[in-house]
């Protein structure tokens, strides 16, 4: 997979990809991962990117042409069948582990961060496949949005995780993860339960799942919905519920 970010701050990007996991999925050739500065893109002395708006108004627009240029030279430049060109903005889709699933099976991104105000309409309409937005707040720019966009891709691609691993976790199946421990047995007056000590793994399985169950339950009712449960699951739950009422 090849990604392509395209930005005004290169500087903000820089750091994410240079550190841990992601960057040993670079270093493998999991994928390939450039940062663009959009200003290569301008042809005039100085180098703008932005325009204020038609109509008036505060706040500064990106201006088509840099843009515009910039997809198709990245278009040109790859070995890709297809593109996706995806636009961070508060406006666009929010973003959840299903579509970063179904962007890690994509062969070649382009990722344009949105800054100021905004972009002019007709870089969404003329060039964008996707709006993506990472969450009900707004940033100052759609730079750390694609960070965490392109973190939740990168690690799905094939080879980066074991599927256990992958398919083990929070929003593969829709329900919260159980809680986690490790040593020392007692900190601080805190145990670790029993049964995770006990060596017997179809208890330490079962306590899991009712962990997961009442997690879910408790702060994500929501996604209840769409998971999958057993009989005992839902008489688990059952119980939650009258014990709490
Ligand atoms: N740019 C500013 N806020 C954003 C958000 N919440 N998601 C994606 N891009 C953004």
């Amino acid at each position: 997979m090849k990604i392509d970010l395209v930005t005004i701050f290169p500087g903000i990007l820089e750091g994410p990809f240079k550190e841990s996991m992601i960057k040993r999925a670079v270093d493998r050739n999991l994928v390939e991962i450039n940062l663009v500065d959009l200003r290569q893109y301008t042809h005039d002395r100085h180098r703008q990117v932005d325009d204020t708006p038609y109509g008036g108004g505060c706040g500064m627009i990106l201006k088509p042409e840099p843009l515009f240029e910039a997809v198709e030279d990245l278009k040109n430049k790859t070995a890709a069948n297809r593109t996706r060109v995806i636009l961070l903005t508060p406006q666009g889709h929010k973003f959840n582990q299903q579509m970063a699933r179904q962007l890690s099976g994509e062969e070649h991104l382009i990722m344009i961060c949105g800054r100021y105000e905004g972009v002019d309409e007709r870089v969404r309409s003329g060039i964008v496949d996707i709006e993506l937005s990472i969450g009900d707040y707004v940033l100052t720019g759609g730079e750390i949005a694609a960070a965490v966009v392109v973190d939740a891709v990168v690690r799905l691609l094939p080879g980066f995780i074991s599927e256990e691993a992958a398919a083990n976790e929070s929003f593969s199946e829709p329900l919260l993860e159980h809680p986690h421990y490790t040593r020392p047995p007692e900190y601080r007056d805190m145990k670790v339960p029993d049964v995770l000590l006990s060596g017997n793994h179809g208890e330490i399985e079962k306590w899991r799942r009712q962990q997961s169950l009442k997690r879910t339950y408790e702060r994500r009712p929501d996604l209840l919905e769409q998971a999958e449960l057993s009989t005992e699951d839902m008489e688990y739950l059952e119980n939650i519920s009258k014990s709490n009422n």
